[in-house]
């Protein structure tokens, strides 16, 4: 007997609901409930699920009985890439890349199909043939094994992926696809879901790795229910800023490595530019060093590099002061000004700040909060920080200069970039200077002492 179910859901969060209603309980948006049916004829459930049954497939097994099998993954050309999957791309995982339009994904993806000595399939639902070989000609890179398929209907694609067998089957975007299987709209909640799910299932059967590119919404998350990020083994995050020139590859979510790992790449004419060594770029040239500026021996997963902090603290013209900033959170930008307000008796509170990282980056570390202090101060004494100085410290908020990780690789990049002295924590333990003097700091009036 074959039944119809009616559900509602919200496309915004993927909540379900028995009813229509007007705005979503859980995540408060207005009409964003839709109608959706799923179709399932529960005799066709029974009868899989016997025959499967039957034929001894997927019985539990004792945790001794279970073999691990040699951990094999498809390395690409793209080091950034690989370092950021934690070696390569694993068979049979799902791996879906989000970012904003226009940051690069499709890009990356056709680049990486090109590069491979591997076979790709790379089904675009978003854009023509033509315009994937326009793209294609700009990288310049070739493959010939790399197939170039406009469809969005996941039965054709399974059926050309049998035939075929890729090594690698890419899909853009997964927004794009639809499914017979159900019958709502492409892009609906249930379409992806179940798009999702059929995808999982068809990598783990013939061990092809699926990667996905998905669409964000305007709270940068992956548009559709969270439940897809569960779904898949990695979820992998474009970031930048379109003006810029710098992308950052990041893990949200890894089941075959660490979340810790970033990609650098720049946007040129010819695609996306592996950054092997970002310090290099990110530090900024100029040949006059203005106040403002400090430098800041940052990790970002497993990698060190220097970056620089730009601060700027001006008179407010308005009567309520400005905080600006780019690349930093604003919230830790508001901690440090409370910190040095009370901690190191400055009268910030009538200055605009502004503060920015060069290259566009967005950093997390907050071993870089010494550096933003420091930053801040150069700017409202007017005082030059020397170039060959620089900064790695997480400041707390009573004013006391902290540890932070990794140490030992911030100052060995600081040496090798030639910077003469790194202020860090007292309670830092490290032997691996050589060149480098090494400035111990217990609190902030502390730093203020040894750079005025
Ligand atoms: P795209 O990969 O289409 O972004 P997404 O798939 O995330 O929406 O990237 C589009 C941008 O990249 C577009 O603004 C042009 C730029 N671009 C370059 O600068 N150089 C290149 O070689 C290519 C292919 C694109
Ligand atoms: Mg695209």
């Amino acid at each position: 007997m074959s039944k119809i179910k009616t559900t509602f859901h919200c496309q915004e969060c993927g909540a379900e609901y028995a009813k229509w209603q007007g705005q979503c309980n859980k995540c408060g948006s207005w009409n964003s409930i839709v109608e959706e049916i799923k179709q399932t004829s529960t005799e066709q459930i029974w009868d899989q699920t016997k025959s499967e049954l039957n034929s001894g497939h997927s019985q539990p097994k004792s945790i001794d009985e279970i073999q691990i099998k040699d951990e094999y993954r498809i390395e690409t050309k793209d080091k950034e890439f690989n370092r950021v999957l934690g070696g390569g791309i694993v068979p049979g995982s799902i791996t879906l890349l989000g970012g904003e339009p226009g940051i690069g994904k499709s890009t990356l993806f056709l680049q990486i199909s090109l590069k491979i000595n591997n076979r790709v399939l790379y089904v675009s639902g978003e854009e023509s043939e033509n315009q994937i070989k326009i793209r294609a000609n700009r990288i310049n890179y070739s493959n010939s094994e790399c197939l170039i398929y406009s469809e969005n209907k996941l039965e054709s694609i399974f059926a050309q992926a049998e035939k075929i067998k890729p090594n690698i089957l890419i899909i853009d975007s997964i927004q794009t696809l639809t499914t017979n299987t159900v019958d709502s709209l492409q892009g609906s909640i249930t379409q992806l879901k179940t798009c999702t799910a059929e995808l999982i299932n068809f990598g783990k059967k013939t061990s092809i790795p699926i990667m996905l590119i998905g669409h964000i919404n305007k709270d940068g998350n992956i548009a559709g229910p969270k439940v897809l990020e569960h779904m898949v083994d990695t979820v992998l995050q474009f970031e930048g800023d379109r003006n810029h020139l710098y992308r950052i590859l990041r893990v949200k979510k890894n089941r075959f490595g660490s979340t810790n790992e970033i990609g650098i790449y720049e946007m040129v004419t010819e695609g996306l530019k592996e950054i092997i060594n970002p310090s290099e770029i990110l530090i900024g040239n100029s040949e006059q060093k203005l106040s403002g500026t400090a430098i800041c021996a940052s990790v970002e997963g497993s990698r060190p590099f220097l970056i620089e902090v730009q601060a700027l603290v001006s008179t407010a013209v308005y009567g309520t002061p400005q905080r600006s900033t780019t690349g930093i959170n604003s919230k830790r930008l508001n901690m440090l000004l409370a910190v040095l307000e009370k901690r190191a008796g400055f009268h910030l509170a009538s200055k605009d700040i502004f503060l920015n990282i060069t290259g566009g980056l967005k950093v997390e570390d907050t071993g870089n909060d010494l550096a933003i202090i420091a930053a801040i101060l150069s700017s409202n004494n007017d005082l030059n920080i020397p170039e060959d100085y620089c900064f790695a410290a997480e400041v707390g908020l009573s004013g006391e200069i902290r540890p932070v990780s990794r140490v030992d690789q911030r100052i060995k990049e600081a040496e090798k970039l030639g910077f003469s002295k790194i202020f860090i924590s007292k309670y830092c333990d490290t032997t691996v200077a050589k060149k480098i003097q090494i400035v111990y700091l217990t609190s902030v009036e502390d730093l203020i002492d040894k750079i005025s």
